[in-house]
């Protein structure tokens, strides 16, 4: 039986695989800045939020860039984002994820949700899971993006479990920094090589067992 008292999971490539469409629409965005975007890139972008991930991009321009430039890009990154995530419904969770949140609840522990994403309710509500969670952290409140641990503390606090109870499950090299810096045990979804900081790390949802952790 696991020791924890919650867990508290990342949303974007752990529940559903809207990184892509993070990616598409980021990868749209920085080429017609005349920035090279690519799958390698996007990495560093995955669990920053949407200025931090823009200002990384615009890193990589010789232009320099007005305050209000910016918001008119990261308004445009949104808007296409929006429009790719309008046509999702359950069909797009990953496989696994419905059995973890099921085996998380079945085994008395509370479940959080900690995405940076200001979209993460909506696309909770196309995937009709909302009222899977105890607590969905409103991104719009949290201060610093991960790799900070604000966001899985703020997640804990609310959840009324210490730090050192959660595990936190992210597919994020900023999120799993986050989790670890928050103190809590953290489970990567992808691979090893990338995750580096994690606990431990399995390939998706499919292969969770709360026993193991
Ligand atoms: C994170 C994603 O969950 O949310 C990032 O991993 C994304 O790729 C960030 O940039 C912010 O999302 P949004 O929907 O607020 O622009
Ligand atoms: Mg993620």
């Amino acid at each position: 039986m696991s020791g924890f008292k919650a867990v508290i999971f990342d949303l974007d490539g752990v529940i559903t695989d809207t990184a892509h469409y993070h990616y598409l629409a980021w990868k749209a965005l920085a080429e017609s800045e005349g920035v090279h975007f690519d799958h390698a890139f996007n990495e560093n972008l995955k669990g920053v939020d949407r200025m931090g991930s823009l200002n990384l991009i615009l890193a990589g321009s010789p232009k320099s860039y007005t305050m209000e430039e910016k918001l008119a890009l990261a308004d445009r990154k949104n808007r296409q984002y929006v429009e790719l995530i309008a046509t999702m419904s359950a069909a797009d969770l990953l496989p696994g994820a419905l059995d973890a949140l099921a085996a998380v609840r079945a085994a008395g522990l509370k479940i959080g949700l900690a995405s940076v994403s200001k979209n993460a309710f909506t696309v909770l509500d196309r995937l009709g899971i909302r009222d899977r969670f105890d607590y969905v952290v409103d991104a719009a409140l949290i201060a610093n993006s991960k790799p900070h641990p604000e966001i899985f503390l703020n997640a804990a606090a609310s959840l009324g479990v210490a730090p050192e109870d959660c595990l936190g499950v992210e597919d994020a090299v900023a999120g799993v920094a986050s989790i670890k810096s928050a103190g809590m045990y953290a489970l990567g979804i992808g691979s090893p090589e990338v995750l580096t900081q994690a606990d431990r790390v399995i390939p998706s949802l499919s292969e969770f067992r709360l026993e193991d952790y």
